[in-house]
């Protein structure tokens, strides 16, 4: 009998509460199969909660979030709220609810599936394998050091800083190493050591906290060879983890070897196993209400959610797999079809995978 797991829900804006309620019945299925129990309990967040609460991120959300041990998040945002305030707009919640919630490290798989290479623009030969997870550090680097501008000599100066401690680059360096031993026990990690102060430190530190970790191999890459590396031979990486600029452009790069942003997971983590999980996409509101949208970002955060906060990895592999018969099979929605008139709407796309989940 194993224990309950609270989720939050928070669906958002646009195609938000589409995509999670095909996850909501990909959770269901896997109760069904697998023993596994979770409670549910829906918020508002987002555009929607600043219509009826008057403010992206209500108190009611935040203690919701904080008593749950994940969150599945949609999407926020959209047209309607962009000329708002800043305390009024939507990426203020997203912003808050990370650090309400003590989220230090953003995780992001690639996964090329192998019926959809031709999504990408790299070649089929290329992409072979490739099935990899950047970890970046969210937190710390130039995104939070001190900024400025000053008057020199030669006119106007602006001055940007990145600082890291030793414990912001332990504690993501453990990270990293954790999730590399559920995996390949492959971790590369990606500095500027050769000019950068913070990127020794980095190195140094990642180092010490290897010894801990013998069964993981690691590797020392610098930020523009890793760059190359991606383009080059992508199925060579399994973890890599980063500081938080290296990290926010090779997640970007590493992304776009997949084709589609429709297809995307991600995770949020803090200190202990609770983790924010949401699909990379945005709130699509070019394509809200027709039903025509993936909810496979979305899913594939569901199975990311269960290895990394329950460790409920054959249930996550069985949904994996299911992704994989559904494409392999031909189905396709509109932003992943070559033949956009054969394409599947958003509930045909979620019922098709919850019915090939198999134990
Ligand atoms: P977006 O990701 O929402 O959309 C970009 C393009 O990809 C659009 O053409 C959209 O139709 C398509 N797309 C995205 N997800 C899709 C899916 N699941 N299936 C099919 N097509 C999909 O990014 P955009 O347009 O820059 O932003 C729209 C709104 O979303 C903005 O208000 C933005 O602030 C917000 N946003 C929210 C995020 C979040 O909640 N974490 C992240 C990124 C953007
Ligand atoms: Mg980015």
């Amino acid at each position: 009998m194993s224990d309950v797991k609270k989720i939050a829900v928070i669906a958002g804006d646009g195609i938000g509460p589409e995509v999670v309620a095909e996850a909501e019945k990909v959770l269901k299925k896997t109760e069904e199969l697998f023993g596994h129990r979770f409670e549910t309990e829906h918020g508002l967040f987002g555009g929607i909660a600043i219509d009826e609460k008057g403010t992206p991120l209500p108190q009611e959300t935040l203690e919701l979030c904080q008593r749950a041990d994940a969150v599945l998040l949609g999407a926020v945002g959209g047209p309607k709220w962009d000329n708002n305030p800043k305390e009024l707009r939507p990426e203020t919640g997203l912003l808050g609810i990370r650090k309400a919630l003590g989220l230090f490290s953003n995780i992001r798989p690639a996964v090329v599936f192998d019926c959809l290479k031709d999504a990408s623009t790299l070649k089929p030969e290329v992409l072979d394998g490739t099935d990899l997870i950047v970890v970046r550090e969210l937190t710390g680097g130039i995104y939070f050091g001190e900024k400025f501008r000053r008057e020199t000599e030669n006119g106007q100066e602006a001055v940007d800083t990145c600082a890291y401690n030793v414990s912001e680059v332990e504690r993501i360096a453990r990270q990293a190493f954790e999730i590399a031993r559920t995996r390949s026990k492959k971790l590369a990690s990606v500095d500027k050591a050769n000019v950068l102060e913070t990127s020794r430190l980095w190195r140094e530190t990642v180092i010490r906290i290897s010894a801990d970790y013998p069964d993981v191999e690691l590797e020392h890459v610098l930020v523009d060879n890793c760059a190359m590396q991606l383009l080059r031979r992508p199925s060579s990486f399994d973890v890599i983890v980063t500081e938080n600029m290296f990290g926010d452009i090779l997640s970007d790069e590493a992304a776009m070897l997949t084709g589609s942003i429709g297809m995307l997971s991600s995770a949020s983590l803090g200190e202990g196993s609770f983790g924010l999980y949401e699909p990379v996409h945005g709130s699509a509101p070019d394509i809200a209400g027709q039903g025509i949208s993936n909810p496979i970002a979305t899913i594939l955060s569901v199975a990311l959610m269960f290895r990394l906060t329950f460790g409920y990895h054959e249930a996550a592999d069985a949904i994996e797999r299911a992704v994989k018969e559904v494409l392999d099979a031909g189905h396709r929605t509109g932003d992943i079809a070559v033949d956009k008139l054969k394409a599947i709407g958003t509930k045909e796309m979620g019922d098709l995978i919850v019915a090939a989940i198999r134990k």
